[in-house]
């Protein structure tokens, strides 16, 4: 199974020959420019953890030149149709079924509107049940007790957390919320990208490895085998 990272929060999963890309925000991004570009990314997925443009500032764009299916909140969903998206999935926090399996899309501690300023519905976080390894993706939260039911649906292989603070988990929260959720492997996400969420990467990695974990911070555009 494959990680690639496209920045920030942005990332795609590949598994069973299938492509998941999470939290589509790539052209607004200064750090991605001149190495990734969102007009050849492609994907038969896109999940919106939230609203937040940092999180669907290239969902739109992406959606109609692939014709991904695109899964997220109801709310997150009449905004993209409402922009002309027409291959969609709406969800509400709580289980759901879909050709690729299960998914669960859990409660995460964040705000969400969409980059009209409609309301974005409840912010969650992706765990899919049926890929070739399990992984849990929170999107931005806050360390929250609710982390705590991600181990009874699934012994993970590894999560993908936001690690910046500020708007989210920084990394001591999120070597707490890797022990709610019974995962040792880390992805770190949504930091660097703007001033208030600059991180010391190395510090970061060593506060990990210090609690026994660790943490994986690809490049942008880098793919890893998990
Ligand atoms: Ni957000
Ligand atoms: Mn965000």
């Amino acid at each position: 199974m494959k990680f690639t990272f496209y920045g920030h929060s942005c990332f795609a999963i590949e598994s069973g020959g299938k492509k998941f890309l999470f939290d589509p925000f790539i052209t607004g991004n200064e750090l991605t420019k001149g190495i990734v570009d969102a007009g050849s990314i492609e994907s038969d997925y896109i999940l919106a953890s939230h609203g937040h443009a940092d999180h669907v500032a290239d969902l739109i764009s992406i959606a109609q030149r692939t014709g991904a299916l695109v899964i997220g909140a109801y709310e997150v969903i009449g905004w993209a149709e409402k922009n002309g998206v027409k291959n969609v999935h709406p969800i509400n926090l709580g289980p759901a079924m879909f050709p690729f399996g299960k998914l669960h899309f859990l409660p995460a501690a964040h705000s969400s509107s969409l980059p009209d300023g409609s309301y974005g519905g409840s912010a969650g976080g992706f765990l899919l049940h049926d890929t070739e390894k399990k992984f849990y993706y929170s999107g931005d939260t806050s360390l929250s007790m609710e982390l705590q039911l991600v181990p009874r649906y699934a012994k993970l292989d590894f999560a993908i957390l936001p690690i910046g603070g500020n708007f989210t988990m920084d990394v001591d929260d999120a070597i707490v919320a890797a022990e709610f959720i019974k995962c040792d492997k880390v992805i770190g996400v949504h930091f660097d990208t703007f001033g208030y969420i600059k991180i010391d990467k190395e510090l970061a990695k060593e506060k990990f490895r210090t609690a026994g974990k660790e943490l994986i911070l690809p490049e942008i555009g880098q793919t890893i085998e998990m």
